[in-house]
């Protein structure tokens, strides 16, 4: 029997094996322990080069949820609210992490074509508040999440724009970028020019999606929010004592842009296979610029497909979800495609 096609999430892939080795090369003899070691300095160092930020502060969680709830937690008062798309994931799909960890703080949906915001969405949902008004939460945190949750991007200026907007009605920006060496691999910008200069405050940098073992980070470039960070983290059990083995991860991951190559990969067998699609006939929700799919699929035919033995999730009827990731190959892609194809095929 042929073997199964792995397309349903970049959660399922595996680690990538020199994050696994510098994870082992780490395994030797003490280190001092909650961030106090060599493998944690380094990664300061790394990620303020990598960034150009040398101010940078930089706290390992162990999730993109932990990373976005305690970030956001730093950006926005318990009487607060902070602005993203209706369907990100902070809002749809975190069970409330941010409000639970900001003391209740409020996640307000913004609709916006594509799963992104707008200028004028934006500008409606400030319209929209009672400013100063105790009754409503008060807008403190615009967050964008990048790419978006269907796989859409927001290029540098258009992060400008939407941030200089919030700056302007005195909101700090926050990025979830579980994927953001995909957007920063697909855009062909600097980690820079998508982050701070276009006035993000703070990331959540995911690395876990795209190789790492067991690490993700909240990225500060903002001093108020990294000193509040340093203790939130450690309320909330995010301070691992053994922390350099997911320091090291994400020094491994980040060392000489290998966290963009293995991005780069996942979003060109995305690219492929979605020509590939398009070819079959089939249709997006979005036009896939990273690694991510949303593809209209009859159910009889995802239902062939699934049983052929390509894996894949569904979103609802008529309606599949298709993820590359680092360990995607061209192989895995044209295999697939055949077996859309066979499934399309068959009456
Ligand atoms: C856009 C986005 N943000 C955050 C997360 C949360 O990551 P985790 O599952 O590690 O908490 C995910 C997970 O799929 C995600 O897709």
């Amino acid at each position: 029997m042929a073997s199964r096609i792995e397309l349903r999430s970049d959660n399922a892939a595996g680690v990538a094996p020199e994050i696994m080795d510098a994870v082992a090369a780490a395994n030797t003899g003490s280190a001092l322990a909650y961030g106090g070691d060599g493998w944690s300095a380094r990664l300061r160092e790394r990620v303020a080069e990598a960034f150009e930020f040398p101010d940078v502060a930089v706290f390992p969680v162990v999730s993109g949820t932990a990373a976005n709830a305690l970030g956001l937690s730093a950006l926005c008062p318990p009487w607060g609210s902070v602005l993203c798309h209706e369907s990100a994931h902070i809002l749809r799909s975190e069970c409330g992490a941010t409000s639970m960890l900001s003391g209740g703080a409020v996640l307000r949906g913004l609709p916006g074509d594509g799963s992104r915001l707008h200028p004028d969405g934006l500008a409606a949902a400030f319209a929209a508040t009672n400013w100063g008004d105790n009754h409503q939460s008060q807008p403190a945190a615009l967050s964008l999440t990048l790419p978006t949750d269907l796989g859409a991007l927001y290029r540098p200026d258009e992060v400008a724009v939407l941030a200089a907007a919030a700056r302007h009605r005195g909101l700090a920006v926050h990025v979830d970028g579980a994927r953001l060496a995909n957007a920063v691999a697909a855009l062909g910008c600097t980690p820079a020019e998508l982050t701070w200069r276009a006035g993000v405050d703070v990331l959540s940098l995911g690395a876990t999606k795209n190789g790492a073992l067991s690490t993700d980070a909240i990225v500060c470039f903002d001093r108020t929010a990294a000193d509040q960070l340093v203790y939130r983290t450690k309320r909330a059990g995010h301070v691992a004592s053994k922390m350099r083995f997911q320091s090291v991860q994400l020094d491994a991951y980040l060392a000489g842009g290998r966290w963009l190559e293995l991005a780069a990969q996942a979003n060109r067998t995305m690219a492929r296979l979605a020509t590939g699609l398009g070819h079959l006939g089939l249709g997006f929700v979005c036009r896939p610029e990273v690694n991510m799919a949303f593809v209209y699929l009859a159910d009889d035919a995802a239902e062939r497909a699934a049983a052929a033995g390509v894996d894949f999730y569904r979103m609802g009827p008529g309606l599949i979800r298709l993820v590359t990731s680092f360990q995607t190959t061209d192989v895995d892609i044209d295999d697939a495609l055949g077996r859309f194809a066979a499934a399309l095929q068959v009456r």
